[in-house]
């Protein structure tokens, strides 16, 4: 079968595009033929060996996947046929792909799978962020950070589903046109105006209720001073490259709780509220709350570019590929 298969540490351009062994279905696993693949920023660190978990080459990249059991292993009641998204610890930039039968959520036949294969990360972290981290409450104001990106742009549209205002902070025309599309309620051209100070007067110098950071950097500080009393900064990511270090006073003097958001881990250690969220997220495309659409569809040897484009600050909304 054909994967991305990562040989070496490094840039997205080391990857290479190689016919491997299709996996063995084990005991408690399901084997998924892909449809397709979601790709995110944690892809482009995991090849180069920056991501928070390294891992020794060869292997696939890929945690999210949408396609149909093909195969199960014992001990597995899902049918052969179930339409699915997968969670795979690793793995899912190919053909097919073998996982834990825990790690299927289970969806109609007529389920996109460009939607399926666009979900889990970027909506899963995002809805986790807002809703079990920040305890959103409607009404309130939320600014997004990195707003076109992947983060940032499930990040709207929940946050819309979820009653808030959204402030969306951007580099260019195209990103601020791409929000826009989305919604947005205000839009702030970070690149070339004053963070804090647009914020604090679309706020009416309140500042805002939450921030959703997947950027770091020099942007991190100054959204924090534009964040309101009681109000609470999200980390998610460090897109930016760069880790900031905040001075406390900033927290102590608004009562501002900065507050770590690492969803991959979070869905280890609670595979029912997991479970619930994705039920929630599952409802909301059903019922027409949630339109995705993922803006960039790749085939399988343009991965490299795919992964590229995080690193490039060039990726807007959702990636995926189509295996
Ligand atoms: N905590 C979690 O559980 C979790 C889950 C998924 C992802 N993440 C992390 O979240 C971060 C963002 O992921 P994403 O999928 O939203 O990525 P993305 O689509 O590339 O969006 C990141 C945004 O950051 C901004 N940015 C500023 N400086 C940048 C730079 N030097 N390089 C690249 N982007 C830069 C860009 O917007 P502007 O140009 O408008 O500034 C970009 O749109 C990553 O660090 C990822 O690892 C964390």
């Amino acid at each position: 079968m054909k994967a991305v298969v990562c040989t070496e540490l490094g840039l997205p351009n080391l990857l290479k595009i190689n016919e491997i062994e299709k996996p063995n279905v084990e005991n408690g696993e399901v084997l998924i033929k892909v449809e397709v693949a979601g790709v995110n920023f944690p892809d482009a660190l995991l090849v180069q060996g920056k991501y928070q978990i390294v891992l020794d080459p060869p292997f696939v990249p890929g945690n999210e996947v949408c396609g149909v059991i093909e195969e199960v292993g014992e001990g597995v009641k899902i049918a052969v046929g179930t339409k699915v998204i997968g969670l795979p610890p690793i793995g899912g930039f190919s053909e097919y792909v073998s996982i834990n039968k825990n790690l299927v959520i289970p969806v109609n036949d007529e389920f996109d799978s460009l939607v399926g294969a666009s979900l889990p990360i970027n909506y899963g972290t995002a809805y986790y962020a807002l809703k079990r981290r920040a305890n959103a409450q409607p009404g309130e104001s939320l600014l997004v950070l990195g707003a076109s990106g992947g983060i940032g742009t499930a990040a709207i549209q929940l946050a819309h589903i979820m009653g808030l205002k959204t402030i969306c902070a951007v580099s260019s025309d195209e990103k601020e046109n791409y929000v826009k599309s989305l919604g947005a309620n205000e839009v702030v051209r970070y690149d070339n105006t004053d963070l804090k100070e647009t914020v604090k007067d679309l706020t009416n110098g309140k500042g805002v209720d939450i921030v959703i950071d997947p950027v770091g950097g020099k942007v991190t500080e100054q959204a924090l001073r534009a964040t309101a009393f009681n109000g609470r900064l999200l980390v998610i990511g460090f897109a930016n490259g760069e880790i900031p270090k905040i001075s406390l006073n900033l927290t102590l003097v608004k009562g501002i709780s900065i507050v770590g958001v690492w969803w991959g881990r979070w869905t280890n250690t609670s595979p029912n509220e997991t479970a619930e969220d994705f039920t929630e997220l599952i409802s909301f495309i059903n019922d027409n709350k949630l339109k995705i659409v993922p803006k960039n569809i790749y085939r399988i040897e343009e991965a490299p570019t795919a992964l590229e484009n995080f690193l490039k600050r060039k990726n807007i909304g959702k990636s995926v590929i189509k295996i």
